[in-house]
This record gives C-alpha cells, sequence and structure tokens, in this order.
C-alpha cells in the first residue's frame, strides 16, 4: 500500500474509536407485580474502564450485573457484549461470551472444603468442560497458571490450605484469582466487599484498580458505600427503583458532587422499602 494521503484520508482503524465493552439500550426487566428491576437503562461502558453501581438495596443493582451476562434477560431493550447483542444468542456462542466475563459475589463461592489452589482451578472448568474432582483432574498448565493467579492477588503460600480456613479479605481474593483464570475481559462484582471490614475491604478495591489497570480489565461492580466508589470508580452510576438516577465521571468531582451522590442514594424511594421490608420479613421467618 502506498503512503500518499488522498483528498479524503481515511481514518486509520487504531484512531477510531474502540466499542463500549458494554452497551444497555432502553434495558427494562419487569419483574410482575409493579416491580420493575429496571426501568428504561441506556448505558454505554467503555473498555477497560471501572464503574461502581450505587444504591439502595433493592435499587436494581444486582439485576443490572445479571443481565450484562445474560443470567437475565430483559422484558424490553438490548444489552450487547463488545458490540454483540446477547438477545438470541444460545449454546457455544453465549457460553464463549460468558467465559469472558468473571464474576465475584458478597459470599464469594468458594467450595469450602476444597483447597485453595483447587477453587482457582475450577476457574478453567468452563474451557475444559466436563466434571473434574480432585487438583490432579486439572492439566498441569492450568495449576500452573491458577498459582500464578493466587500469587498476584497475594495467597501463593496459601495454595494448600481449605478455602474455608482463610479470612473473608482472603477468600474473596482467592475468587479474584479464579476469575482471574477464565482470562476475562470483563469482571462484575456484587457487593464483593459488603462482608469485610474496612481494612480487607480497602485491600480488594486496591487489588481490582490494579488488576483493571495491569488486565487491561473492564470493571463493573455493585457497593453501597460511598467513600469506596470513589476510591475505585472512573465513573458512578446511581440507580433508584431500577432507573439511573446519575451518570458522573469520578475525576475532578468536586466535594459537592460527592455529596450530592450521598444524597441522591441515602433516601429510599417505596418500591426499595417494600424489597427491605420482603427482606427483613424473610429473613425473620427463616431464622
Ligand atoms: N428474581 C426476582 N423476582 C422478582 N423480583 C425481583 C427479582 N430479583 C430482584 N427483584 C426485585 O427487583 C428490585 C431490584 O432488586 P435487586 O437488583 O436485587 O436490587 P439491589 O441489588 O440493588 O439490592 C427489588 O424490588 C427486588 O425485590
Ligand atoms: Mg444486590
Amino acid at each position: 500500500m502506498t503512503s500518499s494521503p488522498g483528498p479524503h484520508p481515511r481514518t486509520t482503524p487504531a484512531a477510531l474509536p474502540a466499542d463500549p465493552a458494554l452497551t444497555l439500550r432502553g434495558v427494562t426487566k419487569d419483574f410482575g407485580k409493579g416491580v420493575k428491576g429496571l426501568d428504561d437503562v441506556d448505558l454505554d461502558l467503555a473498555q477497560g474502564s471501572i464503574t461502581v453501581l450505587l444504591g439502595l438495596s433493592g435499587s436494581g443493582k444486582s439485576t443490572l450485573l445479571r443481565h450484562l451476562n445474560g443470567l437475565h434477560t430483559p422484558t424490553h431493550g438490548t444489552v450487547s457484549v463488545f458490540g454483540e447483542s446477547l438477545r438470541g444468542l444460545s449454546g457455544p456462542r453465549l457460553r464463549t461470551l460468558r467465559r469472558g466475563i468473571g464474576m465475584i459475589f458478597q459470599d464469594y463461592g468458594l467450595v469450602g472444603p476444597m483447597s485453595v489452589l483447587e477453587n482457582v482451578c475450577t476457574g478453567a472448568l468452563g474451557e475444559l468442560r466436563g466434571p473434574r474432582i480432585g487438583l490432579l483432574m486439572y492439566p498441569k498448565r492450568v495449576r500452573r497458571e491458577a498459582l500464578q493467579h493466587l500469587d498476584r492477588v497475594g495467597l501463593a503460600d496459601r495454595a494448600h490450605q481449605r478455602a474455608d480456613t482463610l479470612s473473608g479479605g482472603q477468600q474473596q481474593r482467592v475468587a479474584i484469582a479464579r476469575a482471574l483464570l477464565q482470562h476475562p475481559r470483563i469482571l462484575l462484582a456484587d457487593e464483593p466487599v459488603a462482608s469485610l471490614d474496612p481494612v480487607s475491604a480497602a485491600q480488594i478495591i486496591d487489588l481490582l484498580r490494579r488488576i483493571s489497570e495491569e488486565d487491561g480489565l473492564t470493571i463493573v461492580t455493585a457497593l453501597h458505600q460511598v467513600e469506596l466508589a470513589l476510591d475505585l470508580a472512573d465513573r458512578v452510576v446511581g440507580l433508584r427503583s431500577g432507573k439511573v438516577v446519575f451518570d458522573r465521571q469520578t475525576a475532578g468531582m468536586s466535594a459537592r458532587d460527592a455529596a450530592e451522590i450521598y444524597e441522591s442514594v441515602a433516601t429510599p424511594t417505596t418500591q426499595e422499602l417494600e424489597a427491605l421490608t420482603d427482606m427483613h420479613s424473610a429473613a425473620a421467618s427463616s431464622s
């Protein structure tokens, strides 16, 4: 190819903005009985960015996260991952797409009696197919890589310990190592620090930021502490009753903006109050 530009030089592909990692268009989730888990949500989340979803219990954070990896299908609207709509995807294509999306949870989701290393190895199950029981059932390259991820989260020395003997913060780091073994391009985290003491919570927040920077990983996480959200996020999206009520970049954010965020997530709507009441009565009847 010659390098002489014609009268209308074409933009090189590198100069084009990358597709957003995640796109939601008009996404509504109707749970029936007038409850909208999500209500007409439009969002574009940039590749490599960290977005924190803020909102009270019942505001729709988990529902939104579950739409991003196809665990929920919207009643209306579309969710796209790297420009590909999830609607109608099934079989191998959906599995491949899901493998690129790691997820961590408030309760870590580890198998307690299993060793730390084997828990991390289970992150490769989607790629390997078929059940594996016992560390030696995993190929050596998987075990070696699992150890590298454990080292990255600072727990290589715990590899052969039972997972349920670790502290909460350590268990969450194991869950992150397991997600990394999936080689995700997107990591979803649903209240990852809600069960942790402040010191362990801050360590997890630091770790999430570090892996996003090092791997170009796009992170979307639900949190309810505004201070942690502002520490971690490039962008905060506030939800109330399934609607986006604010959407701000954190760079250059003033104390006044932060105060407004506190204000707008602090007062529950009727739907959120009902969800809270339901949670309390469910807890009371199960105890
Ligand atoms: N599977 C479901 N069936 C019915 N209602 C649901 C379901 N999941 C969530 N909801 C309702 O949707 C709303 C949002 O819930 P959720 O996304 O769990 O909020 P958050 O994660 O912010 O606490 C709440 O009113 C909740 O009760
Ligand atoms: Mg939730």
